[in-house]
């Protein structure tokens, strides 16, 4: 029974809260698939970020939990009556009994032991206690990059934050072995401002989020490869589960 959370690493968020929020406001393929699937009314996401997803589903009643201070207070700072933020780790939580959890876009993925992937788990499988299911959304290998170990710093998004030219490079690591993804991503803008966020994501096989699940009291009932229900295959964006207590 595992029951220490591992200890919190760097915020990545710390800095760029504010430019996360403009880049990913307009994103909204996953919240139209969870809508779709929707099955209960009490819902509660893990690694909510700024409430992207939970501003999408808002007709019900909602509680986002995230690690990070400038993206919950953000969350925070818009939230409907429906919606109540906390700031928290998704490995170590209790906030009651949900009818429906999602983790989305990629959150899962920055657990990076298998302790911590085993304690959210185990503290979602206590939240469901009365049935409902579980959603993860995280990448998919790209099988085809996996010799390349490093790709160097590329443009990856410019806009406009409160008035400012902003702009956000990507330089990529993987370990393959490791099954790990690291994506360092350099933010500037005209007046000189630099922050650096290094996001280290854990790649998930597909065989391997099956076992994971069944070893901590679920199972997949679902496996899509994007947010239109379509079929995991290699090429595929997305690892995305729908999971059921078992
Ligand atoms: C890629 S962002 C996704 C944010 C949001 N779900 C969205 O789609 O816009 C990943 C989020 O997971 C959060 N996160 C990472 N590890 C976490 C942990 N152990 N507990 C809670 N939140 C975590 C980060 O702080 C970040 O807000």
């Amino acid at each position: 029974m595992v029951t220490t959370p591992e200890p919190l690493n760097p915020d990545p968020y710390a800095r760029i809260a504010a430019v996360y929020d403009v880049e990913f406001r307009p994103a909204n393929a996953d919240t139209l698939g969870y809508e779709r699937r929707r099955i209960g009314e009490r819902l509660l996401v893990l690694g909510c970020g700024t409430g992207r997803v939970c501003r999408g589903l808002a007709a019900r009643e909602i509680v986002g939990l995230d690690r990070s201070a400038p993206m919950i207070q953000l969350a925070q700072a818009r939230a409907s009556a429906s919606e109540v933020y906390v700031q928290g780790d998704m490995s170590a939580f209790s906030l009651g009994v949900f009818d429906e959890m999602i983790i989305p876009n990629g959150a899962f993925a920055f657990l990076s032991s298998r302790t911590a992937r085993a304690a959210c788990l185990s503290a979602c499988r206590a939240a469901l206690a009365g049935g409902g299911s579980l959603t993860i959304d995280v990448p998919m290998p790209e099988f085809e990059r996996w010799g390349e170990r490093h790709h160097p710093e590329t443009p990856a998004w410019e806009g406009e934050v409160d008035g400012r030219h902003v702009w956000r490079t990507r330089e990529t690591f993987r370990d393959p072995v490791a099954q790990r993804l690291e994506l360092i991503d350099r933010y500037r803008d005209d007046s000189g401002w630099k922050a650096t966020s290094a996001l280290v994501l854990h790649l998930f096989s597909v065989d391997e989020m099956h076992w994971m699940l069944e070893a901590n009291g679920f199972y997949a009932e679902s496996v899509w490869g994007d947010h239109t229900d379509g079929p995991i295959r290699a090429g595929s964006p997305r690892l995305l589960v729908r999971a059921l207590p078992l």
